[in-house]
């Protein structure tokens, strides 16, 4: 995923792209530049490197009272970090910026070279712009060559484009990756998302499929793409520039780990009706709708299909629902057996991510309904599926999401409530207690965690010596275990595997040696014991244990190395203080190890590219 902005106005254009690039750099950090009008030339300054770089190469080379620009932040795709992939790209008359992948990108590429263009970099958006270039030397028109090169593009794409000889405009038009006009004080913006541009206004507007832009500083036209002209319907964001930023903490995903139990509150009190039962009816989802529900597949990347995992659990033992969990990239092709009555549950912090947004178009277009639990409003995904949820937990900058996965897992509990109360699985007395849990047991679980940090901090001092860890456990703990292993890996790059406790036995127990750190989550009581003889099992090989076990149940003596225990108000709450327990180890190993928390290496924000 990359970050694009663009800016016409009155105002210097330059201070407005790094402000916005700062931001957006979470959305991938391979290489960063812009591309500003400057007395109606267009100056292009890019560099391999983060935006730290591009302040240096513009002290070289400044750009001298610009009011037109468009920037970007790269994670590479096609042709790794270097100068010469770095965007903007500027082929002919065109300058553009891409965030997305051009599948045909190759035969466009061969098409074009024989029309004698000569190409500079490996990726996919200098032939996007020479495509552009191509098709505005023919018709003289920016708009009909931005829609006449769409319609041969495959892929997804969002572009913001500078036209030589139309100074102080701004082009842009998206399709399948996200693009937000928006309207300054003093100007027009677009960007990827809204977090780029809480510094300069509140009001934006989500641009849809194939809408194409064409921003001057008096104004900003959409144009669709059969050619009608259309006003931006303008909305006003609730975020704010500190809700986007650190607010103290020295990281923003301890600053997320800390917002979760404000952020359970803000998912689940919304779907908790006036007689503290589950109801969605606020998300235009009536209890009619669950029981029309046979059977679930849940579909997501990463982090949200381990939230999957969970919701698995809780609504086949729950709501007696048949469920499934299938990767996002992997569930097109075994092509899924969708039954009558099945549901497909997308899951999705950003809303964006291209795997599981085919997913979901794959599901509708196998006429089964779609349900996307989403955290950024007015994403693709949320826009795309039949019905959503959002997830309120706020802007997610950390890379590694924390908040985001834990209300996704809320959010399922209270699904998986609803459609067993619905179903009459339950009672309104064990619906109320399932609330009443997740709205007032979860967050004082989660702060009673909180305040760990030492002890996190003590185990993390053992885990930065190793370059394999384990997780274990059984059923729940199995499903927490795989994101507990996911936090470890892509922010400390420690290698770590999740594993059934029961199957370490059948193989992978050769790879534990003295002093292999295992951590075995246990938080469901009947799974103790079993949980407790694997435990034996590897420590008798000289494995070093931190067992994160519930505080009411007779440990053995020396039953590890470590014992954190977990608050056993309810179920649920043990659930989520073992998911901050996990997080929080992750953090603490990633910053005594000096890592990049929150942006981790090779990796990016929100993945929108399959
Ligand atoms: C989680 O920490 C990772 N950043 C990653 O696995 C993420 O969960 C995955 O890419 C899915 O992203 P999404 O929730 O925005 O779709």
């Amino acid at each position: 995923m990359c970050g694009i902005i663009g800016y016409t106005g009155t105002a210097n254009a330059i201070p407005k792209m790094m402000k916005g690039l700062s931001v957006l750099e979470y959305r991938g950090y391979d290489s960063v530049g812009i591309a500003a009008q400057e007395n109606s030339k267009t100056k292009i300054v890019k560099c391999k490197g983060r935006i730290g770089a591009l302040e240096e190469k513009l002290r070289d080379q400044p750009i001298e009272g610009s009011h037109c620009a468009i920037g970007h932040t790269r994670w590479a795709t096609h042709g790794g970090p270097s100068d010469k992939n770095a965007h903007p790209h500027r082929v002919g008359a065109v300058t553009l910026v891409h965030n997305g992948i051009i599948e045909n990108y190759k035969d466009l590429r061969a098409s074009l070279a024989e029309k004698g263009v000569i190409f500079q970099s490996e990726t996919d958006t200098e032939v996007a712009a020479a495509l552009i270039n191509d098709c505005f030397a023919q018709s003289g028109d920016p708009v009909a060559s931005i829609r006449e090169a769409s319609e041969k593009m495959k892929g997804a794409f969002a572009f913001g484009i500078l036209f030589e000889g139309y100074p102080g405009e701004v082009f842009a038009v998206r399709r399948g990756s996200p693009l937000i006009l928006a309207r300054g004080k003093d100007g027009y913006y677009i960007a990827s998302d809204m977090t780029a541009l809480l510094p300069f206004t509140k009001e934006y507007y989500a641009l849809k499929e194939n809408q194409i832009v064409r921003l001057s500083p008096g104004g900003g036209r959409i144009v669709l793409s059969d050619g009608t002209k259309i006003a931006p319907q303008w909305e006003t964001t609730t975020m704010t520039p500190e809700s986007a930023q650190k607010g103290g903490y020295s990281h923003f995903m301890l600053k997320e780990i800390h917002e979760q139990p404000g952020a359970v509150v803000k998912s689940v009190s919304p779907r908790i009706n006036a007689d503290g039962l589950p109801d969605f009816s606020s998300d235009g989802i009536e209890p009619a709708f669950w029981q029309t529900v046979k059977s679930i597949q849940i579909v997501a990347c990463g982090s949200a299909m381990h939230a999957g995992l969970v919701g698995l659990r809780l609504l086949e033992d729950l709501a007696k629902v048949p469920t499934s969990v299938s990767i996002a990239s992997e569930f097109r092709y075994h092509p899924p057996i969708l039954p009558e009555g099945s549901l497909v549950i997308v899951i999705s912090q950003s809303g964006e991510t291209a795997d599981t947004l085919a997913a979901l178009r794959y599901a509708k277009e196998n006429g089964i309904p779609t349900l996307a639990i989403v955290n950024a409003v007015e994403t693709t995904i949320a826009r795309e599926a039949d019905r959503r949820i959002y997830t309120f937990a706020g802007p997610e900058i950390a890379v590694a999401t924390t908040k985001g996965y834990c209300t996704q897992a809320s959010v399922l509990w209270m699904i998986a409530a609803a459609i067993a109360h619905t179903t009459g699985r339950i009672d309104d007395a064990q619906a109320k207690a399932i609330t009443r849990s997740l709205l007032c047991d979860v967050p004082a679980a989660i702060e009673q965690m909180l305040t760990l940090e030492n002890r996190y901090h003590k185990i993390a001092r053992n885990l930065i010596n190793h370059e394999h860890v384990f997780y274990i456990g059984r059923g729940m703990d199995y499903a927490l275990s795989m994101e507990a292993a996911l936090k470890l890996k892509e922010i400390s790059y420690i290698h770590c595997e999740a594993y059934a406790a029961g199957e370490l036995k059948h193989g992978t127990i050769s790879l534990v040696e003295p002093g292999t750190p295992v951590l075995a989550i246990c938080t469901e009581q009947a799974l103790l014991e079993k949980t407790e003889s694997n435990i034996r099992e590897v420590r008798s090989r000289g494995a070093q244990v931190t067992l994160i076990v519930r505080d009411d149940l007779p440990t053995p003596p020396d039953p590890a190395e470590e014992v954190i225990l977990l608050p056993t108000s309810s179920e649920a709450a043990t659930v989520f203080a073992a998911l901050t327990a996990i997080q929080y180890i992750a953090y603490e190993t990633a910053l005594l190890l000096g890592c990049d928390i929150d942006r981790p290496r090779n990796l990016a924000k929100s993945v929108t590219v399959e």
